[in-house]
C-alpha cells in the first residue's frame, strides 16, 4: 500500500520538467539545446530539501554547477572533432548545446515492441557496458577534486542507443551524487537505476531472461559487493526517488532484486 501511495508520488514528481530541450541549426548541422527552465532556481531548492529529507545521496545541480559539471563530462568523454560543446551560464541563462548523437533513448527502444527480446536486452547490455568504461575515468568534481566517474541519474531516459553501431551514448548530467559515498557505492547505484528503470519496459516473466544477460556482463567484485547490499534493501523497499527513476510495481521489484541477487550469488561460486 505505502509502495503504491509512494509510487503515485514519484509518477507525479517525475512528470515535473527542469529543462526545456530544443533542436537548433547552424551550418547545415542540427545541435541539440538544453537550457533549464525560468524559475527552476526554487524547485532544484526544493526538490534538493526532499532529497536531503529522505536520505539520499545524489543532489540536483544548480545552474551554475550543472554547467560546470556537464562541461567537466562532455570534455572528459565526448572530445570529439564534431563536438562543439557549447556552454553558457549567466545568472539568468543555462544552456549547453551539443551535437545529435545517434540513436534513441534506451527508454524509447524498450518501448518500441518491434524488438525482438533478446535485441532490447542486448540495447540495456550496450548500456550498462558504456556506463562500466565511464566508471573506469577519473575527472574533475570541481575545487580540484578527481574522483571516478558515476553518472548520478543512470536512467534508461538518459542514455542513447544505437543499433547500427550496438553501443551508447550517455547524456544529461545535471544531477550527481555525493562524493560522500564511495565509488563502488556511486557506481553500483548506477548500475541498479539503469536495471531497474530499464526493467520498468519490461514484463515480469522477462526478467529471468534479462538477469542472465547481467550476470555475464564483467563488473569489478567490489561494485558487485555494494549493488549486492543495495538489491537487498531496494527487495524490502524503494524509495520516492528510487520510484521516480523507475516506477516498478512492489511485485516487480522483488522479483527483480531476487533474480539479480540469485545471479550475483551464482558468481560467487566461481
Ligand atoms: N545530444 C543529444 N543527442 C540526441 N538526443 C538528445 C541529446 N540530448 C538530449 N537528447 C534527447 O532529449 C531527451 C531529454 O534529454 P535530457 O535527458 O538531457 O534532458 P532532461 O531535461 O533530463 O529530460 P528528461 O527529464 O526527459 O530526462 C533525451 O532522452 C534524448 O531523447
Ligand atoms: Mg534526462
Amino acid at each position: 500500500m505505502f509502495h503504491e501511495l509512494r509510487r503515485i508520488l514519484a509518477v507525479i514528481l517525475a512528470a515535473y520538467r527542469l529543462n526545456r530541450i530544443e533542436l537548433t541549426h547552424e551550418n547545415g548541422r542540427t545541435y541539440v539545446l538544453k537550457s533549464r527552465r525560468r524559475g527552476t532556481t526554487i524547485s532544484v531548492f526544493l526538490g534538493n530539501c526532499f532529497l536531503r529529507m529522505t536520505g539520499e545521496h545524489v543532489e540536483v545541480l544548480s545552474n551554475e554547477e550543472w554547467i560546470k559539471w556537464e562541461r567537466s563530462v562532455l570534455e572528459t568523454f565526448y572530445q570529439r572533432d564534431d563536438l562543439h560543446s557549447f556552454i553558457e551560464a549567466t545568472p539568468f541563462i543555462s544552456r549547453i548545446k551539443t551535437p545529435v548523437f545517434p540513436g534513441v533513448s534506451l527508454h524509447d527502444f524498450l518501448s518500441n515492441h518491434e524488438s525482438s527480446l533478446d535485441e532490447r536486452i542486448d540495447a540495456v547490455m550496450w548500456a550498462l557496458i558504456s556506463l562500466l568504461e565511464m566508471h573506469q575515468v577519473e575527472l574533475d568534481w570541481g575545487r580540484g577534486v578527481c574522483r571516478r566517474f558515476s553518472h548520478g541519474d543512470a536512467t534508461a531516459r538518459n542514455v542513447l542507443v544505437c543499433r547500427e553501431s550496438r553501443s551508447a551514448v550517455w547524456i544529461d548530467f545535471d544531477t550527481r551524487h555525493f562524493l560522500e559515498r564511495s565509488e563502488q557505492e556511486r557506481q553500483a547505484e548506477d548500475i541498479r537505476v539503469l536495471l531497474f528503470s530499464s526493467a520498468t519496459k519490461f514484463i515480469n516473466f522477462e526478467f529471468r531472461q534479462f538477469a542472465n544477460a547481467f550476470s555475464k556482463v564483467m563488473i569489478p567484485q567490489n561494485v558487485i559487493k555494494c549493488l549486492k547490499t543495495q538489491l537487498e534493501v531496494s527487495k524490502q523497499q524503494m524509495t520516492t526517488f528510487q520510484l521516480a527513476q523507475s516506477p516498478l510495481s512492489r511485485k516487480d521489484a522483488t522479483t527483480l532484486s531476487t533474480l539479480l541477487l540469485d545471479e550475483i550469488n551464482g558468481r560467487d561460486l566461481f
